[in-house]
């Protein structure tokens, strides 16, 4: 094959390659907060620049003033240095300068951010707006949409904004510690906080994963603790919501998988919709009823494939030392049969 050939192969394997990612929502996975990608992010990012700014022209300034004081007052080194300098004794001019030039820069700051925390905090969801309640939990997220009864966990589908429409409106509540909700390129941090609800709002503008994680040290994992915004088109996104409001699948070849897993303390912390009056209910661990639809295992530790499934199921202990899922020791057997039955709920 001549050079030029094989150029030309590349190029186009180049661009199915893109193709094909395009296909798949794009991974947002550097959380870069100068790459905001919706509203209350941007607005942030709009302050911390202008704050960047004010501080950078006063850094610049009082810094050159030194460096100049400095060099123009070094000690000379012939007879003049026996002569005493000027003596200056106060100077209003000056001295109402540096007190009023100072309080208007913080009147400035001031105005500016109370204006975006109010947007940011304040605003109250339009009755449109899809509302989803998350909750923190050591050291996971339960996510809720009370609008479609749908219940799952550390994955956020939301529909993406291209017109700033979509907006999507966060209740935030924590089941135990405090804990602290960052997606950097969509919004600012927010706090999880027991027995309270606070609110935040987002609106995705591109369609994509959006990479997060708990922003408050809460326990053993808090580094561990991640999460992810699903952005999708809003066909996309109302497909994901029927998916998700099925009953679990009933395999048959699943049975025996079924029932090891029904024998066992797994349902007293994990609810399974459709699964029967054992694991009703039950919200210590993250909902199972679609597992295999989420990405990650163990809040964003491991991709969600059949042999980390398997090992996350042997013994969370080893993924995420501290996690409060114990290893059931099941015999090679069971483990088997319990992760052929969970590797059925799509
Ligand atoms: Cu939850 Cu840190």
């Amino acid at each position: 094959m001549t050079r030029g050939r094989r150029v030309l192969l590349l190029v186009i394997l180049a661009a199915a390659l893109q193709t094909a990612a395009a296909a798949a929502l794009p991974e947002h996975r550097i959380t870069n907060i100068f790459q905001p990608l919706a509203t209350p992010a941007e607005s942030e990012y709009n302050i911390a620049m202008l704050v960047f700014a004010i501080t950078g022209v006063i850094f610049v300034g009082v810094a050159g003033l030194i460096a100049y004081t400095i060099w123009r007052f070094r000690q000379p080194s012939d007879a003049a240095q026996h002569q005493e300098p000027p003596q200056v004794y106060g100077s209003n001019q000056i001295e109402v300068a540096w007190t009023v030039l100072p309080i208007l820069i913080v009147f400035v700051l001031i105005g500016v951010s109370a204006r975006v925390i109010a947007a940011v905090e304040n605003a109250s969801p339009p009755q449109a707006a899809l509302k989803v309640t998350v909750i923190g939990h050591q050291w996971w997220w339960e996510v809720l949409y009370p609008d479609y009864n749908i219940v799952t966990a550390n994955e956020i589908h939301m529909p993406a904004s291209r017109n700033g429409k979509n907006a999507t409106y966060l209740q935030l509540q924590s089941a135990d510690v405090i804990h602290s909700f960052w997606v950097p390129q969509l919004s600012g941090k927010t706090d999880l906080i027991p027995n309270r609800s606070n609110f935040m709002w987002m609106d995705p503008r591109e369609p994509g994963v959006y990479v997060g994680n708990c922003a408050e040290y809460c326990g053993t994992q808090h580094a561990n603790m991640l999460l992810r915004v699903v952005a999708e088109d809003p066909a996309d996104f109302k497909r994901w919501t029927v998916e998700q409001q099925k009953r679990s699948v009933d395999d048959p070849g699943a049975t025996e998988g079924r029932a090891v897993f029904e024998s066992l303390a797994c349902v007293n912390c994990h609810n399974i919709t459709g699964l029967g009056k054992a694991s009703a209910g039950s919200k210590f661990g993250p909902d199972l009823t679609h597992l295999m639809s989420r990405q990650s295992l163990g809040s964003g530790v491991i991709t969600n494939t059949p042999a980390n499934l398997r090992a996350w199921v042997n013994d969370p202990q080893t993924s995420k030392p501290g996690c409060l899922m114990p290893s059931m020791r099941l015999t090679p057997d069971e483990l088997t049969k319990v992760v052929d039955y969970l590797e059925t709920l799509r």
